[in-house]
């Protein structure tokens, strides 16, 4: 099988890739990147040879309709899974534009060029599926209470979430107008390795590490519900076999905490890895709240848990501490990301 993956070289596009390609030895991927500020050729780098021969990286935008076209007519794909995507919220709070524009306009080119290639007269190939990786965030913000549901309204707060849920809006259309076999999920949010440290986890940890201030936005009692990434990729891997097409599948960890708590756990867990004595609590700093920060996010993943037997399966304490260990084993891979020493390496490294 011939999969097309897009984003591969951010943080869970780069985690799929490793997943898949060790869990399907005959199977082959395409990637796709950009390769923005959060797109990182050396996330590929671990891949074993023989891993590494079943992969080709392209690079370029998910919106330029010449370049998807030509490798979907150059390649008998049969699966095409978008991770690509602007996705960092205080990013969009300060330029939306390129929000709309690789979200929303990117991924209406992947479903045209899909439209196109994917017909056999009047009927679709089959086993083709197009999987739209989404968010909880399309949901708004609850209450204490409650949790999201695939029938939960579309109320985005933030030009990010409402960049995602339009992009979710048009592959349902596609689905619906035109039959395109259109998968989509909405994780919570993710954690683990290769992840940019703007994020609240590998920022935290980067910054306790640099004895810099670790910032919370406003009271920090945010809930956010935390997924480990390799679960998140057996979740798209359930719904790539055995997803109904049109439908929505929700994927939460059922792990909700707050942000500080979320602070605290990472200094606390540091401390002991590293028996660093600055470590500690003092480094903490409140600072200005997000504007329209989303208060909690809570998901009902039991659709996906019933239908097609996904569970989260990484204790959040443990799948804290493999994260952190990563970041503590890779010091090379933070001075790259962090310094723009990876974008002259991405610049050398491309086709
Ligand atoms: P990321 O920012 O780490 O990676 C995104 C990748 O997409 C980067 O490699 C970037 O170079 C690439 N990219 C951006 N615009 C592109 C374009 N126009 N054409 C081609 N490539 C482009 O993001 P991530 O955390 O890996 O998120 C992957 C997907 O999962 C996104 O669609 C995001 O909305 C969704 N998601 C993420 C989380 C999370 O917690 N990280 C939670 C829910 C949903
Ligand atoms: P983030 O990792 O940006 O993900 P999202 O906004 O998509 O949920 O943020 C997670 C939570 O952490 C969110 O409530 C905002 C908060 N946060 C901070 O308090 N400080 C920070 O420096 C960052 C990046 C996030």
């Amino acid at each position: 099988m011939k999969l097309f993956v897009t984003g591969v070289a951010g943080f869970i596009g780069s985690n799929f890739v490793y997943y898949w390609l060790s869990h399907h030895s005959h199977d082959e991927i395409i990637g796709l990147d950009k390769l923005t500020y959060a797109g990182n050729l050396h996330n590929l780098e671990a891949l074993s040879r023989e891993q590494k021969g079943r992969f080709r990286f392209i690079r370029g935008d998910i919106g330029d309709i010449g370049l998807v076209h030509e490798i979907l007519e150059k390649n008998a794909v049969d699966k095409i899974v978008n991770f690509a995507a602007e996705s960092h919220v205080d990013r969009s709070i300060l330029d939306p534009q390129v929000f709309l524009r690789s979200n929303i306009l990117g991924t209406a080119c992947l479903l045209d060029a899909a439209r196109d290639f994917w017909k056999s007269g009047d009927s679709w190939l089959p086993e083709k599926r197009f999987l739209q990786v989404s968010t909880d965030e399309v949901y708004g913000s609850l209450g204490p209470t409650g949790f999201f549901t695939e029938k939960t309204p579309l109320d985005p707060h933030s030009p990010y979430s409402a960049s995602k849920a339009s992009a979710d809006l048009l592959a349902k259309a596609y689905h619906d107008t035109f039959g395109l076999p259109v998968l989509i999920t909405r994780c919570s949010n993710n954690y683990g390795p290769y992840q940019f440290p703007e994020k609240l986890i590998p920022l935290m940890i980067y910054n306790a590490l640099h004895h810099q201030p670790l910032p919370v936005y406003g009271d920090g009692k945010q809930i956010r519900d935390w997924l480990y990434v390799e679960d998140h990729c057996r979740a798209i891997e359930c719904v790539l076999e055995s997803g109904k097409l049109g439908e929505i599948y929700n994927v939460g960890g059922n792990n909700e905490h707050y942000n500080i708590d979320i602070v605290r756990l990472i200094i606390s867990q540091l401390k002991q890895e590293t028996r660093d004595p600055e470590i500690n609590d003092s480094l903490i700093r409140h600072v200005t709240d997000r504007p329209g920060h989303d208060r909690r996010y809570a998901i009902d993943s039991s659709k996906i848990q019933k239908e097609l037997g996904w569970k989260p399966e990484t204790p959040f304490e443990k799948g804290i501490n493999t994260t952190l260990c990563w970041y503590l084993d890779h010091p090379e891979w933070m001075q790259q990301v962090m310094t723009g020493e990876y974008r002259k390496f991405n610049e050398e490294h491309v086709q």
